[in-house]
């Protein structure tokens, strides 16, 4: 039997953990949100179309599987089973990064099951920030990938023991991969979400397609510090933005009429339908579910995973007929009232 490497056991470490906070989710931050209620509704339910577009393509479905994971034996189980529900049932998927193959080649195909068992299908493939453009090259053909994910995750790093300590080089290499790749690059975090000052920054390097991954669902200082032993991190338990938080962040982006267009996704603590059709409400054109689906294909398998994509697809379809909202772009016209800590940092930001 082959022994995990520290990279590989890091990677089973990180599903492990992040499966153990699924079961312990306590933060709701889409629950300060709600809607405006209207009684006429003019949209029929057949004319509803969940097409969204983002990175330069058309989406069947306006959720995703977001980046999680590869790089083992058992991950490469994971990644079998999310690539073969996102081919049954139509929906984008990312990898977790594709760091430890450009190490290990023993890693490769862990990430290369993706493509092989989904040929078809919307793929992108994930690396950090501190990789280069050739490196940025190796991850995107390595996966026959349509995008390129890049996760900033400075958090996560410094409560990693053997994380960086050295992020200068980050806005470089994204300019770089912008400018020099052959497929579109997504730029996100990892569940810390974003500022409207990260957000321009992002654009002013030619970003293009942003996904704010803010906090609410899986932790990585959490799951960082269960993986040390001296000096304890938890009191950074609700380091960053949560993600309607971010989102609001980037409708103040978006507010400022010199700001450059941009594909906004939100992904971080997403439960399902309802979460999702907030987040497209706030403005979102694609949203991502990581935990949501590792815990899914996990403890319930592909068939229920697949069969609870269909529920979340015809729950989406209704709330937008009771909305009156016949497409994704037009729940940016929804009526939202904002409460609680989600209110409070509206009018702290001075967004309204
Ligand atoms: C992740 N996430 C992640 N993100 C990334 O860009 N590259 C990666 O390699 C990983 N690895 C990873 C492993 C596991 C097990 C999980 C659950 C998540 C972060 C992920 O894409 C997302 O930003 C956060 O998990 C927040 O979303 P959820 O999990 O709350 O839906």
């Amino acid at each position: 039997m082959h022994q995990p490497s520290i990279n590989e056991q890091r990677k089973n470490d990180h599903v492990a953990h992040a499966l153990e906070q699924q079961t312990k989710q306590t933060l709701h931050p889409f629950d300060d949100i709600r809607f405006v209620y209207h009684s006429f509704s003019n949209t029929t339910l057949d004319e509803i179309d969940l097409t969204t577009t983002w990175a330069g393509h058309d989406h069947s479905l306006p959720f995703y599987i977001n980046g999680m994971t590869g790089g083992s034996e058992f991950t490469k189980s994971i990644n079998q089973k999310l690539a073969i529900v996102a081919r049954e049932s139509g929906l984008s998927m990312a990898s977790g990064s594709v760091s430890i193959a450009m190490k290990e080649s023993h890693a490769h195909d862990s990430f290369t099951i993706i493509r092989k068992e989904n040929p078809d299908g919307f793929v992108m493939a994930n690396l950090g920030a501190h990789h280069n453009l050739e490196n940025a090259k190796r991850a995107v053909d390595l996966l026959q990938a349509n995008a390129l994910q890049i996760h900033l995750n400075i958090p996560q790093e410094v409560v990693m023991p053997e994380g960086d300590r050295d992020f200068s080089m980050w806005s470089k290499n994204i300019e770089d991969m912008v400018q020099h790749l052959n497929v579109p690059v997504i730029v996100k975090e990892v569940g810390f979400g974003m500022s409207r000052e990260t957000i321009e920054r992002l654009l002013s390097l030619g970003v293009k397609t942003i996904d704010v991954s803010g906090r609410g669902g899986t932790n990585f200082i959490m799951i960082e510090n269960n993986r040390r032993d001296q000096l304890d991190f938890s009191d950074l338990a609700y380091w960053g933005q949560t993600t309607p938080e971010s989102l609001l962040e980037a409708y103040s982006a978006r507010s400022n009429p010199s700001t450059p267009s941009f594909d906004l996704l939100a992904s971080g603590g997403i439960r399902g339908y309802l979460d999702i059709i907030k987040a497209l409400s706030l403005g979102a054109q694609g949203v991502g579910l990581s935990g949501k689906f590792l815990w899914m294909v996990h403890e319930e398998g592909v068939d229920k995973t697949i069969q609870w994509v269909k529920q979340q697809e015809e729950a989406i379809r209704s709330l937008m007929l009771m909305l009156d909202t016949p497409t994704i772009q037009d729940l940016d016209t929804t009526q939202l009232i904002l409460q609680g800590d989600l209110k409070d940092w509206a009018i702290a930001r001075g967004i309204d």
